[in-house]
């Protein structure tokens, strides 16, 4: 087992200061190697005006495009990706490359936001809140065409995304996973049911037919606000740093897990110190037990005792 780590500090996806990847999140691996395959740098395209009320979409395309060929090779290179954000629309050139690379894949996309505003249905104009409707094939007539976006297909069926923390959405969304029967873990499913029973439910859905690869898309703000408050689009009544963290233990032993997005991780949007810092350790957490950490901790079979 071996982990690819790529930088994609993007922050055009949404209109607050910069989203940046956190050094300190550079060695989260454990008994594994890790591969650092740098920061990418993307360019803001001048004159990128809004289209369909939407910013920054040129720029997000072709960042995006950079982003989809970085994940492709660290996924040739047989590692898994991690991909630490930036903004949420890093998810579209993410799981782009994913596919791109190693066929259809399982999405899991932990997050108090759907993300899967079309650039019509959007009351903000970010597109980190769209990227899901930019990757269903579903919902490939819904999308006006968009500059910059030509080199991108739709590379994911609904049938294989599931969500997990959902709290705030908007109602064009909620339509949409109703017409297409998305399978979704609300906070309030999470109350009712209990996070082991909806991760239990979470892959017996997706291996319903095949299993694929997992690509896990953790929106840092699914956590609760007062653990991890460094992010633009805090919600009240997130996942606690247990819940949250459950979810990548329960995933790294499926042994299936083939990438990992990172996102929504703002420094700059921490009020004091003591926030970024929360809100950095939970996802360098989260990121660990993606990678096999256990919190009773990795103990060697063999102890002796004296
Ligand atoms: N639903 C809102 C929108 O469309 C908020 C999206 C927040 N997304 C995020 N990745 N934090 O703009
Ligand atoms: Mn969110
Ligand atoms: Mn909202
Ligand atoms: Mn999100």
């Amino acid at each position: 087992r071996s982990v690819g780590i790529i930088g994609a500090p993007f922050s055009k996806g949404q209109v607050r200061a910069r989203v940046t990847r956190e050094p300190d999140v550079d060695s989260v691996c454990l008994g594994c190697a890790v591969k650092d395959y740098g920061n990418l740098t993307f360019e803001n395209v001048a004159l990128d005006e809004p289209v369909n009320g939407s910013k920054s979409v040129r720029t997000v395309g072709s960042a995006n495009q950079r982003l989809s060929e970085a994940v492709k090779a660290v996924k040739r290179d047989g590692h898994t990706a991690v991909i630490l954000g930036g903004d949420h629309s890093l998810a579209i050139g993410s799981i782009h490359g994913h596919t791109a690379a190693v066929g259809p894949v399982s999405v899991v996309w932990v997050d108090a936001h759907a993300d899967i505003n079309t650039p019509l249905t959007s009351n903000t104009g970010n597109i980190h809140g769209q990227p899901m409707s930019y990757l269903l094939y579903e919902l490939q007539s819904k999308l006006p065409p968009l500059p910059n976006f030509s080199w991108m297909k739709p590379c994911v069926s609904s049938r294989d995304l599931v969500y997990i923390g959902l709290r705030d959405v908007d109602p064009a969304e909620c339509y949409i996973m109703k017409l297409l029967a998305v399978k979704v873990f609300s906070m309030t499913q999470v109350d009712q049911l209990g996070m082991a029973r909806v991760m239990e439910e979470t892959c017996d859905y997706l291996w319903d037919r095949t299993k694929k690869p997992i690509h896990l898309s953790y929106d840092i703000d699914a956590i609760d606000p007062s653990i991890t408050p460094a992010t633009g689009t805090p919600a009240v009544g997130g996942l606690t740093y247990r819940e949250g963290v459950y979810i990548t233990e329960y995933l790294y032993q499926t042994g299936l897990l083939s990438a990992v997005d990172m996102v929504e991780v703002n420094p700059l949007r921490g009020r004091t110190e003591d926030d970024v810092r929360s809100t950095v350790s939970t996802a360098v957490d989260l990121l660990l037990g993606c990678f096999g950490r256990r919190r009773e901790g990795n103990h060697l079979p063999d102890y002796s005792l004296p």
